[in-house]
């Protein structure tokens, strides 16, 4: 803990402020203690400031031409490539009515003029302590997305296919209503569901010919592998068991488990549908197109009078064209054809 409490927060701090003399103190107070600093004198140079540099925290004064703080801050916070940045508001001492509206707009902490010099360092260090861990965190999320990129990317007839699933089950979790955590995880899940191909030999995985019962033993493993490569990521806790489940049928005949009807997460349930349409309409194969909309439809309804999938998800499915609202088009390579769809 000694150490951990020596070592030393670093970053690159924006500081904004229409007054030259606040902005040069400022300045002055971090970069003796080893920050990097860079300074603007307005809201509207905040942003652009943040399109062209990697930026650890912004602190910055409420009242500023252009862009006031309040809003340059909402800009920050609603941009999913800037709103983990931490925002300090800088307001007047007694200014309750301003810490409310920064609040509003998503400000991590506020600071009072007059400027407490150790406050100030006490609340930055703080924020970039926060920082670097979410950083930690979401290159541990990326090196996750890339590993299962690289397992699709083996087979060239699923490309983009994880983008599109992802993409099909998070607006089915929309038009249920499903919250925003909620969503999020199926967003992760549909990148990441098949990350526990991994652990399965490419002779398996890319046979182009009937596998045998020990072959389809080792497939069926995957989504109990993905599971656990993704375990020791706290923000994937919602993201596992919709993992783990993803090839659960409603009658009970699918894995691992062999999970019936609500004992299946219900986002499983939604990934399933998404899959299984992504899996027949994607690209063309050489002995085989991808099919029709409408054909996949069909055998997805064959699915559900099979008793395998969710009625009424699969209606909502249906009914609100989830399935028109994807994005990334599969692409038609001209290799040759190696996989079997819905395994
Ligand atoms: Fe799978």
């Amino acid at each position: 803990m000694l150490y951990k409490s020596l070592q030393s927060v670093t970053g690159t701090i924006l500081v904004a402020d229409d007054q030259a003399a606040n902005r040069e103190l400022l300045e002055e107070l971090l970069t003796t203690q080893g920050f990097k600093v860079i300074t603007v004198s307005d809201g509207a140079d905040v942003i652009q400031e943040l399109i062209r540099t990697q930026v650890d925290l912004v602190l910055m004064d409420v009242m500023m031409p252009r862009l006031t703080g309040f809003q340059a801050c909402e800009k920050i916070k609603n941009n999913p490539d800037t709103y983990l940045i931490p925002v300090i508001l800088i307001t007047a001492l007694s200014d309750r009515q301003d810490r409310i509206e920064g609040i509003k707009m998503g400000a991590d902490d506020f600071l009072s003029r007059p400027v407490d010099r150790t406050e100030l360092l006490a609340r930055v260090r703080s924020l970039l302590r926060l920082k670097q861990r979410t950083d930690e965190l979401e290159r541990a999320e990326s090196v996750l997305f890339t590993l299962a990129r690289s397992i699709e990317g083996k087979d060239p007839y699923t490309h983009g296919h994880c983008e599109r699933l992802a993409e099909y089950s998070a607006r089915l979790g929309e038009q249920l209503g499903l919250l925003e955590d909620e969503i999020t995880a199926l967003r992760r899940a549909g990148i990441v569901h098949d990350v526990g191909k991994i652990a399965v030999p490419d002779a398996i995985l890319l046979k182009p010919g009937r596998l045998t019962p020990d072959e389809w033993t080792i497939i069926r493993e995957h989504s109990v592998v993905g599971e656990r490569i993704c375990a020791p990521l706290k923000s994937f806790r919602f993201v596992l068991p919709i993992i783990r489940h993803h090839h659960e049928k409603l009658d009970g005949s699918g894995y691992p488990e062999g999970r019936r009807r609500d004992e299946i997460p219900v986002q499983s349930r939604m990934m399933t549908i998404a899959d299984i349409y992504d899996a027949l309409t994607a690209g063309d194969r050489p002995y085989k197109k991808g099919i029709a909309k409408e054909e996949a439809l069909d055998i997805l309804d064959q699915e559900r009078q099979a008793g395998h999938l969710d009625e009424a998800l699969l209606d909502v499915f249906v009914e609100a064209k989830i399935y028109e609202q994807a994005l990334a088009p599969a692409v038609s390579p001209s290799a040759t054809d190696r996989r079997r769809p819905m395994r």
